[in-house]
């Protein structure tokens, strides 16, 4: 499709595979899928549901929100729905967002679900993005504690300066849809990828801190870090800077490519199911993404 090669694909990014939908599938597919089986993980009915948040930049339209498609599907009748737009931060602003209706008595059961269908929107003709983003979902019930296992610390970050350095500049309000935006590529995701990456190290490495201090923690605190998969350069850097081992580091990115906000998400869930977390283990999460938005929590498994 592109002037590209596995060899500038796998040294710049990393990535060896991704996953991409069906023609016919949206987000709010993947999202079923994932959140039937969180359900199911947590032994948790739909029915039982106080809330669903739908973290995606890639919702099956405009509106009704993506949540409120998937709370039909579900069956999650008493559920509250809401989609929530924070990129590749979706997944723990959710989180963060969740565990606070929790924290105050007002929830006891909330599913958050990151679902992202970026085959749609990268433009198959642009080397610069098209080799790099994939399509996947991932979900979390989440739950008051009673034992050991909670949310340490959480920071969430933002800087809307950087806002046209990753977007989808037309089919909103401001470039609304028309023969012309079409015609000018424009309702494909445009990305200044190059200097976002010089910004994501530092932000990400800022954000760790934070959540680090936040805790009471330091680095050796951390059992296991689950950090966004956009580049195996900018994780391998992060790492390094806050002196982890690698072998503390979860990379799903060779296998699945940039998912945005469902990144995390499917990271957790393979880590879990690879055994490489153990019950009572402090994980750390830490993303950077299109907002720009960034987040960095420390979890007690
Ligand atoms: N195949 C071959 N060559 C390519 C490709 C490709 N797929 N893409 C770009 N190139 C070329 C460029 O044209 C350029 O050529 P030139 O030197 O002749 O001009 C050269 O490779 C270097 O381009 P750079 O953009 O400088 O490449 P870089 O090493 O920065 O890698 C990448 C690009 C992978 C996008 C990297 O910058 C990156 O990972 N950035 C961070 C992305 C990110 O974190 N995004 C935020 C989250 S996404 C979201 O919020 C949805």
């Amino acid at each position: 499709m592109v002037d590209t090669s596995d060899e500038w694909i796998s040294t710049r990014t990393g990535i060896k595979e991704r996953r991409i939908a069906r023609e016919d599938e949206a987000a709010s597919d993947l999202a079923y899928e994932a959140s039937k089986k969180a359900l199911e993980s947590a032994n948790v009915r739909a029915e039982d549901l106080d809330m669903i948040l739908v973290a995606t930049i890639t919702p099956d339209m405009i509106f009704p929100a993506t949540a409120c498609i998937l709370q039909d599907r579900l069956g999650a009748k008493k559920a509250a729905a809401f989609d929530l737009e924070a990129a590749c931060s979706g997944f723990l602003y959710g989180l963060s967002i969740g565990s606070q209706f929790i924290a105050t008595g007002m929830y006891d059961t909330i599913l958050v679900i990151a679902a992202e269908a970026l085959s749609k929107i990268v433009d198959w003709q642009d080397r610069s993005t098209c080799v790099i983003f994939a399509d996947g979902a991932g979900a979390a019930v989440l739950r008051p504690s009673n034992g050991e296992s909670k949310i340490i610390s959480t920071y969430l970050g933002a800087d809307g300066g950087g806002a046209d350095l990753v977007g989808v500049p037309a089919g909103g309000s401001r470039l609304p849809a028309s023969l012309e935006t079409v015609k000018n590529r424009q309702h494909y995701m445009k990305m200044k990828g190059n200097e976002l990456f010089k910004r994501a190290v530092k932000i990400m490495v800022q954000a760790i801190e934070i959540s680090l201090e936040r805790g009471k923690l330091s680095p050796e605190d951390i059992d296991f870090f689950i950090p966004h998969q956009a580049n195996i350069r900018i994780i391998n850097a992060v790492v390094k800077r806050i002196g982890l081992s690698m072998d503390k580091v979860y990379i799903n990115l060779d296998r699945c490519g940039n998912m945005s906000a469902a990144s995390i998400a499917v990271a957790l869930d393979q880590a879990i199911k690879e055994n490489r977390i153990k019950r009572g283990d402090r994980v750390l999460f830490t993303s950077f993404g299109g907002g720009l938005t960034w987040a960095s929590m420390v979890v007690r498994f």
